[in-house]
């Protein structure tokens, strides 16, 4: 261990100590003031129709639905008389969809095909297809099929039971037959995407599958609420995020890259697979196809590189990151692969940088001494 490692781990045991008796023997870790911000945890509105899903209703690692009152917080204080804001790593798109307004640019980007998808029909679909769509779920979720196909052949009785298994390649197959336009397409197949999180064997992501398969309720495709008047203005993108950044220009730029080595291509290769329809060989115990095309920077050891070469390219007015705060743990692939004060001069270069951090959670009474785990959003405003 370093010298610098044991000074910042001492550090942080002394603020969180501190923290928790109530004392401060300095005012930041970053050396940066800090808003700290005592509120409770924003609950989105679970209230849906029968039968239908609203944008949240999934399992996903790293949603920041819990953030959500912090990052409408800054917004109030800090971004005024907004036109435009992107969210550059969108993945479940939580974070836009609490902005999206018919007045407000939405920009939505994710690398992976099956966010992609999603994000296009809940944000990026004007025209009301409801009826067309309830007529085409209805008969999707009437299917019958006994045969093998790809999916019961490397996914059934492992990921889910083999009638699952077979009845989802059967209804993916026909999406493609039935879908009029590619609108109609990512809605449907973004309905199945959720349906087939409800029924999977696993804790919420696809990096194995529990031993006792017990997920075995038929799968049942629901109806998406699209929210068609507020999208008029905005836009989707399937692109890498440093590409995407030289392309677009925003009010307001919402960065949330992962944050430690693990891919989330990798978590989610099954609806990665899905979605895209390829048939690619799938390889080992957790039948993952080859995601090299998938692989972000941001998990890798050049993600500070990335990082800087975003923040320079990135042309808004305000920028808000959201970035964990690790704590070094045994196990490196969750340690956070930018560090603080690379963030910090990182921002700076943009001009002034601020942090807000939640007081509510800001410690974990988990089983480990060092979880210190702050939901926090680095604030730039950007001037030059
Ligand atoms: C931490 S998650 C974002 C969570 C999101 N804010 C939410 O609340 O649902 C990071 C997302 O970035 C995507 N991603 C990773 N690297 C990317 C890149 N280089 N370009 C575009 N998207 C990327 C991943 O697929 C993942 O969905």
């Amino acid at each position: 261990m370093t010298v610098d490692t044991t000074t910042t781990i001492v550090k942080k045991w002394i603020t969180k100590m501190s923290l928790f008796c109530g004392i401060q023997f300095w005012d930041s870790p970053y050396r940066l003031d800090i808003t700290r911000i005592n509120q409770s945890c924003y609950y989105l509105p679970q209230n849906k129709k029968e039968n239908h899903f609203k944008i949240h209703n999934r399992r996903y690692l790293g949603n920041k639905h819990k953030l959500l009152w912090l990052i409408e917080h800054i917004m109030a204080e800090k971004c005024w008389n907004i036109e435009s804001f992107c969210d550059i790593f969108a993945w479940t798109g939580v974070v836009w969809e609490n902005f999206n307004t018919e007045n407000i640019k939405i920009i939505s980007n994710d690398f992976l095909h099956s966010n992609y998808t999603c994000l296009s029909a809940f944000l990026g679909t004007t025209k009301d297809y409801t009826d067309k769509i309830i007529q085409k779920i209805d008969y999707l979720n009437s299917l019958e099929t006994k045969e093998d196909n790809y999916f019961s052949k490397h996914f059934g009785n492992a990921y889910f039971s083999i009638e699952n298994a077979k009845k989802i390649w059967a209804i993916r197959e026909e999406i493609e037959k039935i879908a009029e336009n590619e609108k109609e397409k990512n809605i449907l197949i973004c309905s199945l995407l959720y349906a087939v999180d409800k029924v999977a064997n696993t804790v919420g992501h696809y990096d194995a599958f529990r031993k006792t398969l017990d997920s075995v309720h038929p799968i049942k495709l629901q109806i998406p609420e699209i929210n068609y008047n507020n999208n008029i203005k905005n836009n989707i993108y399937k692109e890498d995020a440093n590409l995407l950044i030289r392309k677009i220009s925003c009010d307001v730029l919402y960065i949330d890259p992962p944050y430690n080595s693990r891919q989330y291509g990798d978590a989610y290769h099954l609806l990665e697979n899905l979605s895209e329809r390829k048939k690619p060989n799938v390889i080992w115990v957790a039948k993952k196809m080859d995601r090299s095309h998938i692989k972000s920077a941001y998990c890798l050891k050049n993600a500070t590189q990335a990082f800087e070469d975003l923040i320079r390219n990135a042309n808004c007015k305000h920028i808000l990151l959201s970035y964990n705060n690790t704590w070094i743990s045994k196990d490196d692939r969750s340690n956070a692969r930018i560090k603080d004060e690379d963030i910090i001069r990182i921002l700076k270069n943009r001009w002034d940088v601020e942090i807000f951090e939640s007081d509510y959670k800001a410690f974990s009474t988990g089983k480990s001494n060092w979880d210190w785990n702050a939901e926090r959003i680095f604030y730039c405003k950007v001037t030059k």
